[in-house]
């Protein structure tokens, strides 16, 4: 049994917009009810605009403007801005997406106010809690009524933790993004032209993680790898690891091109593209990974597990030479990878589920909001 929904999506961060576009866009090709709220948790064009811009991601309703802050101040505004608009919109679900301070948030509120969370790419886990997205995945998973998981790694993840009700294997919703990337991006802007580079000249780079940007040390490693790999590297650099190379004075590699971050059909192009990809990046890892990229992780471990054990991510820490090592060694796989995060149809999976759970869910989160008035 199913029924039109009244849903209420909560966002704020760059890798959220991807993964929730295509969702939002079933949710209305569906006939539900969708409220957007964005937590403004990313607010530069290039980090946030140009995604709704480019994903046709509708306008949000609301907009908290919590900005940038420290963890517990970020997360406890969101809080507050968000609850009287919950209570306002009483939304049959509310829907995170991911691991961000914006994820954590709007879960804890919601289910305070005993509404139905559902948690999109739930179950990953680095068992790193020096990441802030560990505390963060680990929290909104505990408090969500639906898990919805991209591989079954992560549906084992939660059940070594306890959790197996609500849990379903529905693939990963940036597949999806994909697809639709590759489809407007070969309509859209001529990235490799522009940035004049040819296809497989050039290795892409990107560097967010506070365990690299912020140490001044583990970041000059890198960067002191990326002069020795033998190519172009194109560097989109996030606005964080700008300010930190302004602050630490690192000098850059001739052969490393800093660049403003870009939009995604120019990154989808970008990715496609390159003949390694180096990054810290979640996101960014399997998305090379689909496209049939090699990609080196400069950090400790990953979540996406699948894309090591099928040969196509080497996973080096911030060690210079390990860094070289494992981009310029061949061996990288000859076949296509394999379809271990879905087909590109997990937003209408998630939709259809969350649709035929509802019945069943809605009814006691429905009463708990009428006992707070
Ligand atoms: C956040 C997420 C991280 C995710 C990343 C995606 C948390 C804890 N971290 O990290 O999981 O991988 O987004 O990109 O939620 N800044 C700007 N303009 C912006 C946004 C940020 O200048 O539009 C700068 C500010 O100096 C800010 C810093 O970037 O202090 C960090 O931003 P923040 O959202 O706190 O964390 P991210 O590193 O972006
Ligand atoms: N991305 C982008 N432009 C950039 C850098 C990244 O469109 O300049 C996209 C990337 O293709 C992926 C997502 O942003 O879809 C990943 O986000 P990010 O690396 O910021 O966060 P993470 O995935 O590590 O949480």
């Amino acid at each position: 049994m199913s029924r039109s929904l009244n849903v209420t999506t909560v966002l704020g961060a760059r890798p959220q917009f991807i993964k929730a576009a295509p969702v939002l866009h079933e949710l209305a090709r569906r006939g539900h009810r969708s409220v957007l709220i964005h937590t403004g948790q990313h607010y530069d064009h290039g980090m946030s605009a140009v995604f709704f811009d480019e994903l046709d991601i509708p306008a949000p309703q609301h907009n908290l403007e919590v900005g940038s802050r420290s963890h517990g101040a970020m997360t406890a505004h969101i809080m507050t801005k968000l609850e009287p608009l919950l209570l306002e919109s009483k939304p049959d679900v509310v829907l995170v997406f991911g691991d961000t301070n914006s994820t954590l948030a709007a879960a804890l509120v919601a289910c305070k106010l005993r509404l139905t969370v559902a948690h999109v790419e739930a179950g990953l886990r680095s068992y790193n809690r020096e990441m802030p997205e560990e505390h963060n995945r680990v929290v909104a998973d505990h408090v969500s009524d639906l898990l919805f998981c991209p591989t079954p790694t992560a549906v084992a993840n939660l059940a070594k933790e306890g959790i197996e009700r609500g849990v379903h294997l529905v693939g990963d919703t940036m597949v999806d993004a994909l697809h639709y990337g590759r489809d407007q991006a070969g309509r859209g802007p001529r990235t490799l032209e522009r940035l004049d580079v040819a296809a497989r000249s050039y290795i892409l780079t990107t560097l967010h993680r506070p365990y690299l940007t912020d140490v001044p040390q583990a970041l000059g490693d890198v960067l002191s790898a990326l002069g020795k790999v033998g190519k172009t590297v194109l560097f989109p650099c996030h606005p964080r690891t700008r300010l930190r190379l302004e602050e630490s004075g690192l000098e850059l590699p001739a052969n490393v091109r800093l660049l403003e971050p870009v939009g995604y059909l120019d990154m989808v192009q970008l990715t496609a593209s390159a003949a390694l990809v180096v990054t810290d990046s979640g996101g960014l890892q399997k998305e090379a990974f689909v496209l049939g990229v090699p990609c080196v992780t400069v950090r400790p471990e990953t979540e996406w597990v699948e894309t090591v054990a099928l040969g196509w991510n080497r996973v080096v820490g911030h060690d210079p030479q390990a860094i070289v090592d494992a981009a310029c060694r061949d061996g990288w796989p000859k076949e296509a990878p394999p379809r271990v995060y879905g087909e590109g149809h997990a937003a209408v999976e998630i939709v259809a589920r969350l649709a035929s759970s509802m019945p069943a869910l809605a009814e006691p989160s429905a009463k708990a909001l009428a006992d707070m008035k």
